[in-house]
Protein backbone atom coordinates (compact mmCIF):
# COMPACT_ATOMS: atom_id res chain seq x y z
CA UNK A 1 0.00 0.00 0.00
CA UNK A 2 1.61 2.99 -0.85
CA UNK A 3 1.03 6.90 1.08
CA UNK A 4 -1.49 7.94 -1.18
CA UNK A 5 -3.60 4.21 -0.41
CA UNK A 6 -3.09 4.41 2.91
CA UNK A 7 -3.70 7.60 3.20
CA UNK A 8 -7.40 7.04 1.66
CA UNK A 9 -8.38 3.89 3.28
CA UNK A 10 -7.85 5.97 6.29
CA UNK A 11 -10.63 8.61 4.97
CA UNK A 12 -12.55 5.42 4.21
CA UNK A 13 -12.60 3.92 7.71
CA UNK A 14 -13.29 7.57 9.48
CA UNK A 15 -16.27 8.54 6.53
CA UNK A 16 -17.63 4.83 7.39
CA UNK A 17 -18.10 5.41 10.94
CA UNK A 18 -21.11 6.47 12.37
CA UNK A 19 -21.44 10.20 13.76
CA UNK A 20 -21.51 9.58 17.37
CA UNK A 21 -18.38 7.00 17.09
CA UNK A 22 -16.43 9.11 14.02
CA UNK A 23 -16.38 11.79 17.22
CA UNK A 24 -14.94 9.27 19.68
CA UNK A 25 -12.74 7.74 17.01
CA UNK A 26 -10.78 11.09 15.52
CA UNK A 27 -10.88 12.48 19.77
CA UNK A 28 -8.77 8.96 20.47
CA UNK A 29 -6.60 9.36 17.53
CA UNK A 30 -5.49 12.93 18.29
CA UNK A 31 -4.82 12.04 21.67
CA UNK A 32 -3.21 8.73 20.98
CA UNK A 33 -0.84 9.93 18.75
CA UNK A 34 0.64 13.39 20.14
CA UNK A 35 0.52 12.30 24.09
CA UNK A 36 4.09 13.42 24.86
CA UNK A 37 4.22 10.41 27.64
CA UNK A 38 2.46 7.68 25.49
CA UNK A 39 4.56 4.96 24.26
CA UNK A 40 2.67 5.30 21.37
CA UNK A 41 4.02 8.52 20.58
CA UNK A 42 7.64 7.51 21.17
CA UNK A 43 6.87 4.48 19.01
CA UNK A 44 5.83 6.97 16.39
CA UNK A 45 8.67 9.21 16.46
CA UNK A 46 11.13 5.75 16.53
CA UNK A 47 9.25 3.95 13.47
CA UNK A 48 9.37 7.22 11.63
CA UNK A 49 13.07 7.77 11.80
CA UNK A 50 13.58 3.70 11.26
CA UNK A 51 11.41 4.53 7.46
CA UNK A 52 13.57 7.51 6.84
CA UNK A 53 16.55 4.92 7.54
CA UNK A 54 15.52 2.09 5.84
CA UNK A 55 15.90 4.72 2.19
CA UNK A 56 19.30 5.36 2.82
CA UNK A 57 20.59 1.47 3.61
CA UNK A 58 20.84 -1.51 1.80
CA UNK A 59 18.17 -4.18 2.89
CA UNK A 60 20.59 -5.52 5.04
CA UNK A 61 21.21 -2.99 6.42
CA UNK A 62 24.73 -3.59 6.05
CA UNK A 63 27.37 -1.08 4.55
CA UNK A 64 29.79 -2.06 1.81
CA UNK A 65 32.49 -0.70 4.09
CA UNK A 66 31.80 -3.18 6.76
CA UNK A 67 32.96 -5.96 7.72
CA UNK A 68 30.80 -8.78 9.49
CA UNK A 69 32.14 -12.19 11.12
CA UNK A 70 30.23 -14.25 12.19
CA UNK A 71 32.48 -17.39 12.72
CA UNK A 72 31.84 -17.32 16.63
CA UNK A 73 28.55 -19.00 15.51
CA UNK A 74 28.78 -22.89 16.32
CA UNK A 75 25.58 -22.94 13.40
CA UNK A 76 26.81 -24.24 10.04
CA UNK A 77 23.51 -22.42 8.81
CA UNK A 78 23.14 -19.52 6.50
CA UNK A 79 22.99 -16.38 8.22
CA UNK A 80 20.57 -13.11 6.90
CA UNK A 81 21.05 -9.61 8.12
CA UNK A 82 17.43 -8.38 9.09
CA UNK A 83 17.76 -5.29 11.48
CA UNK A 84 15.14 -5.59 14.06
CA UNK A 85 15.18 -1.28 14.17
CA UNK A 86 14.66 -0.77 10.54
CA UNK A 87 11.94 -4.22 10.22
CA UNK A 88 9.44 -5.42 13.17
CA UNK A 89 8.62 -9.14 13.24
CA UNK A 90 5.25 -8.49 11.46
CA UNK A 91 7.16 -6.91 8.45
CA UNK A 92 9.63 -9.93 8.07
CA UNK A 93 5.98 -11.85 8.15
CA UNK A 94 4.90 -10.40 5.31
CA UNK A 95 7.83 -10.62 3.59
CA UNK A 96 8.22 -13.91 4.12
CA UNK A 97 4.83 -14.48 3.19
CA UNK A 98 5.51 -12.57 0.16
CA UNK A 99 8.23 -14.64 -1.03
CA UNK A 100 10.79 -12.12 -0.33
CA UNK A 101 12.59 -13.90 2.51
CA UNK A 102 13.38 -17.15 3.41
CA UNK A 103 13.25 -18.49 6.77
CA UNK A 104 14.77 -22.31 5.33
CA UNK A 105 17.53 -23.39 3.11
CA UNK A 106 17.74 -26.36 1.20
CA UNK A 107 20.73 -28.45 2.54
CA UNK A 108 20.72 -31.24 -0.20
CA UNK A 109 19.07 -28.45 -3.43
CA UNK A 110 15.97 -30.23 -4.85
CA UNK A 111 14.71 -32.17 -1.34
CA UNK A 112 12.55 -31.20 1.22
CA UNK A 113 15.73 -31.67 3.69
CA UNK A 114 15.44 -27.98 4.92
CA UNK A 115 16.71 -26.42 8.10
CA UNK A 116 15.85 -22.73 9.45
CA UNK A 117 18.06 -19.84 8.43
CA UNK A 118 20.29 -17.72 11.41
CA UNK A 119 18.58 -14.21 11.14
CA UNK A 120 20.85 -11.72 12.83
CA UNK A 121 19.88 -8.08 13.96
CA UNK A 122 22.93 -5.45 14.39
CA UNK A 123 20.63 -3.05 16.03
CA UNK A 124 17.89 -3.33 18.91
CA UNK A 125 14.30 -3.39 18.23
CA UNK A 126 11.37 -0.60 19.30
CA UNK A 127 10.29 -2.50 21.84
CA UNK A 128 13.79 -2.98 23.01
CA UNK A 129 14.64 0.34 23.26
CA UNK A 130 11.78 1.30 25.38
CA UNK A 131 12.21 -1.28 27.54
CA UNK A 132 15.47 -0.31 28.21
CA UNK A 133 14.31 3.39 28.42
CA UNK A 134 11.06 2.88 30.33
CA UNK A 135 11.63 0.02 32.57
CA UNK A 136 15.02 -0.73 33.63
CA UNK A 137 16.66 2.16 33.75
CA UNK A 138 15.99 5.07 36.68
CA UNK A 139 14.90 8.51 35.75
CA UNK A 140 18.02 9.96 33.41
CA UNK A 141 17.78 14.13 34.16
CA UNK A 142 21.03 15.49 34.62
CA UNK A 143 23.06 11.83 33.49
CA UNK A 144 24.78 11.24 30.38
CA UNK A 145 23.59 8.03 28.33
CA UNK A 146 26.77 6.47 26.17
CA UNK A 147 26.07 3.81 23.57
CA UNK A 148 29.48 1.77 22.38
CA UNK A 149 29.33 0.79 18.82
CA UNK A 150 26.02 2.92 17.84
CA UNK A 151 25.89 1.69 14.31
CA UNK A 152 22.46 3.20 13.13
CA UNK A 153 21.88 5.21 15.94
CA UNK A 154 18.87 3.27 16.90
CA UNK A 155 19.85 3.51 20.94
CA UNK A 156 20.34 7.26 20.96
CA UNK A 157 16.70 8.24 19.26
CA UNK A 158 15.38 5.85 21.80
CA UNK A 159 17.27 7.60 24.27
CA UNK A 160 15.92 11.09 23.06
CA UNK A 161 12.39 10.18 23.25
CA UNK A 162 12.16 7.84 25.74
CA UNK A 163 14.09 9.33 28.62
CA UNK A 164 15.10 12.70 30.23
CA UNK A 165 18.60 11.81 29.54
CA UNK A 166 20.90 15.35 29.79
CA UNK A 167 23.92 14.24 27.15
CA UNK A 168 23.54 11.16 25.01
CA UNK A 169 26.91 9.98 23.33
CA UNK A 170 26.99 7.36 20.31
CA UNK A 171 30.88 6.26 19.89
CA UNK A 172 31.26 4.28 16.68
CA UNK A 173 33.96 3.53 14.57
CA UNK A 174 32.82 3.14 11.34
CA UNK A 175 32.75 6.66 9.09
CA UNK A 176 29.63 6.00 6.49
CA UNK A 177 27.22 5.10 9.91
CA UNK A 178 28.33 8.20 11.84
CA UNK A 179 27.48 10.23 9.02
CA UNK A 180 23.73 8.43 8.52
CA UNK A 181 23.15 9.04 12.34
CA UNK A 182 24.74 12.95 12.01
CA UNK A 183 22.12 13.10 9.34
CA UNK A 184 19.29 11.67 10.92
CA UNK A 185 19.96 13.97 14.15
CA UNK A 186 20.05 17.03 12.23
CA UNK A 187 17.05 16.40 9.88
CA UNK A 188 14.70 15.42 12.88
CA UNK A 189 16.60 18.50 15.29
CA UNK A 190 18.17 16.16 17.88
CA UNK A 191 21.40 17.86 18.38
CA UNK A 192 20.67 19.76 21.90
CA UNK A 193 21.27 16.28 23.18
CA UNK A 194 22.66 13.92 20.92
CA UNK A 195 26.45 13.87 19.84
CA UNK A 196 27.73 10.76 17.58
CA UNK A 197 31.59 10.43 17.91
CA UNK A 198 33.81 8.41 15.10
CA UNK A 199 36.34 6.39 17.02
CA UNK A 200 37.16 3.35 18.50
CA UNK A 201 35.76 3.43 22.11
CA UNK A 202 39.09 2.70 23.20
CA UNK A 203 40.27 6.47 22.09
CA UNK A 204 38.13 7.84 24.78
CA UNK A 205 38.52 6.99 27.88
CA UNK A 206 37.17 10.64 29.19
CA UNK A 207 33.83 10.18 27.44
CA UNK A 208 33.94 6.35 29.23
CA UNK A 209 34.63 7.67 32.72
CA UNK A 210 32.24 10.59 32.36
CA UNK A 211 29.18 8.40 31.57
CA UNK A 212 26.42 7.63 34.21
CA UNK A 213 24.59 4.94 31.33
CA UNK A 214 26.73 2.65 29.30
CA UNK A 215 24.78 0.38 26.50
CA UNK A 216 26.68 -2.62 25.06
CA UNK A 217 24.17 -4.36 22.71
CA UNK A 218 26.40 -7.31 20.73
CA UNK A 219 28.57 -4.89 20.20
CA UNK A 220 32.24 -6.58 19.76
CA UNK A 221 31.04 -10.30 18.47
CA UNK A 222 30.71 -9.92 14.94
CA UNK A 223 32.80 -6.81 14.43
CA UNK A 224 36.53 -7.40 16.47
CA UNK A 225 38.59 -10.67 16.13
CA UNK A 226 39.15 -11.87 19.83
CA UNK A 227 42.04 -10.74 20.30
CA UNK A 228 41.09 -7.45 20.31
CA UNK A 229 37.49 -7.98 22.39
CA UNK A 230 39.92 -9.24 25.08
CA UNK A 231 41.74 -6.20 24.59
CA UNK A 232 38.73 -4.05 24.65
CA UNK A 233 36.85 -5.99 27.58
CA UNK A 234 40.37 -5.37 29.68
CA UNK A 235 40.76 -1.66 29.13
CA UNK A 236 36.98 -1.30 29.72
CA UNK A 237 37.58 -3.25 33.01
CA UNK A 238 40.04 -0.23 33.89
CA UNK A 239 38.11 2.78 32.93
CA UNK A 240 34.69 1.98 33.78
CA UNK A 241 35.19 2.44 37.44
CA UNK A 242 32.97 5.09 38.60
CA UNK A 243 30.53 3.61 41.53
CA UNK A 244 26.95 3.77 40.56
CA UNK A 245 27.47 3.37 36.70
CA UNK A 246 25.19 1.75 34.84
CA UNK A 247 25.87 -0.84 32.20
CA UNK A 248 22.74 -2.54 30.25
CA UNK A 249 24.09 -5.33 28.10
CA UNK A 250 22.79 -7.98 25.44
CA UNK A 251 24.32 -10.40 26.33
CA UNK A 252 24.97 -10.94 29.93
CA UNK A 253 28.45 -9.73 30.85
CA UNK A 254 28.92 -13.10 32.12
CA UNK A 255 28.45 -14.83 29.29
CA UNK A 256 31.05 -12.39 26.82
CA UNK A 257 33.43 -13.14 29.11
CA UNK A 258 33.45 -16.77 29.44
CA UNK A 259 34.44 -17.17 26.08
CA UNK A 260 37.02 -14.75 26.14
CA UNK A 261 40.26 -15.59 28.60
CA UNK A 262 40.41 -12.07 30.08
CA UNK A 263 41.21 -12.69 34.12
CA UNK A 264 38.62 -10.16 35.09
CA UNK A 265 36.70 -11.16 37.76
CA UNK A 266 33.15 -9.37 37.64
CA UNK A 267 32.43 -9.62 41.18
CA UNK A 268 34.89 -7.18 42.42
CA UNK A 269 33.79 -4.79 39.63
CA UNK A 270 30.09 -5.23 38.88
CA UNK A 271 26.82 -5.78 41.32
CA UNK A 272 24.02 -7.53 38.66
CA UNK A 273 20.72 -5.94 39.13
CA UNK A 274 18.33 -8.49 39.53
CA UNK A 275 14.73 -8.83 37.71
CA UNK A 276 12.61 -8.35 40.58
CA UNK A 277 14.34 -4.79 41.46
CA UNK A 278 12.86 -3.81 38.24
CA UNK A 279 9.77 -2.55 38.02
CA UNK A 280 7.11 -1.88 36.01
CA UNK A 281 7.76 -4.87 33.97
CA UNK A 282 4.74 -6.02 32.00
CA UNK A 283 4.02 -9.58 31.18
CA UNK A 284 4.72 -8.76 27.67
CA UNK A 285 8.20 -7.45 28.21
CA UNK A 286 9.27 -11.37 29.87
CA UNK A 287 11.22 -12.52 26.68
CA UNK A 288 13.16 -9.13 26.33
CA UNK A 289 13.61 -8.67 29.88
CA UNK A 290 15.04 -12.70 29.80
CA UNK A 291 17.86 -10.90 27.04
CA UNK A 292 18.92 -7.74 28.71
CA UNK A 293 21.15 -7.26 31.53
CA UNK A 294 22.14 -4.49 33.72
CA UNK A 295 24.91 -4.29 36.12
CA UNK A 296 25.91 -1.44 38.78
CA UNK A 297 29.54 -0.40 39.12
CA UNK A 298 30.80 -0.50 42.54
C1 LIG B 1 25.60 -4.73 17.05
S1 LIG B 1 26.00 -3.08 16.57
C2 LIG B 1 25.27 -2.20 17.92
C3 LIG B 1 24.13 -1.36 17.48
C4 LIG B 1 23.53 -0.36 18.42
N1 LIG B 1 24.27 -0.13 19.63
C5 LIG B 1 22.10 -0.77 18.73
O1 LIG B 1 21.88 -1.31 19.80
O2 LIG B 1 21.22 -0.58 17.90
C6 LIG B 1 27.70 -2.95 16.95
C7 LIG B 1 28.35 -1.68 16.36
O3 LIG B 1 29.54 -1.43 17.12
C8 LIG B 1 30.54 -0.92 16.29
N2 LIG B 1 31.79 -1.22 16.99
C9 LIG B 1 32.34 -2.46 17.19
N3 LIG B 1 33.48 -2.35 17.89
C10 LIG B 1 33.66 -1.01 18.16
C11 LIG B 1 34.67 -0.27 18.84
N4 LIG B 1 35.71 -0.88 19.39
N5 LIG B 1 34.52 1.07 18.93
C12 LIG B 1 33.46 1.71 18.34
N6 LIG B 1 32.49 1.05 17.67
C13 LIG B 1 32.58 -0.30 17.57
C14 LIG B 1 30.33 -1.68 14.98
O4 LIG B 1 30.87 -0.96 13.88
C15 LIG B 1 28.82 -1.82 14.91
O5 LIG B 1 28.23 -0.81 14.14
Amino acid sequence: MDFSQAKSSFLNLVNSLNNDVRSDFLSWCKEYFSSESSSCKTYFDLRTIAEDIKILVPQNAVLPTEQINHSKMDDQAPVIHVDSFLFEDDHIDAMVDEGKLSRNYCKQCGSTNVAPITFISHSASIPRIQFIFKCMLPDLNGKTVLDVGSRLGAILYGAYYCSSASKIIGVEMNQDLCKLQNHIVSKYGLNDRIQVICNNICGLPEVVQASDVIIFNNVFECFMDIESQQNIWKWLRNHITKPGTILVTVPSIEDTLNSLETGIDVSTWLRKVSIEDIENVLMDDEDTLHEIFSYIVI
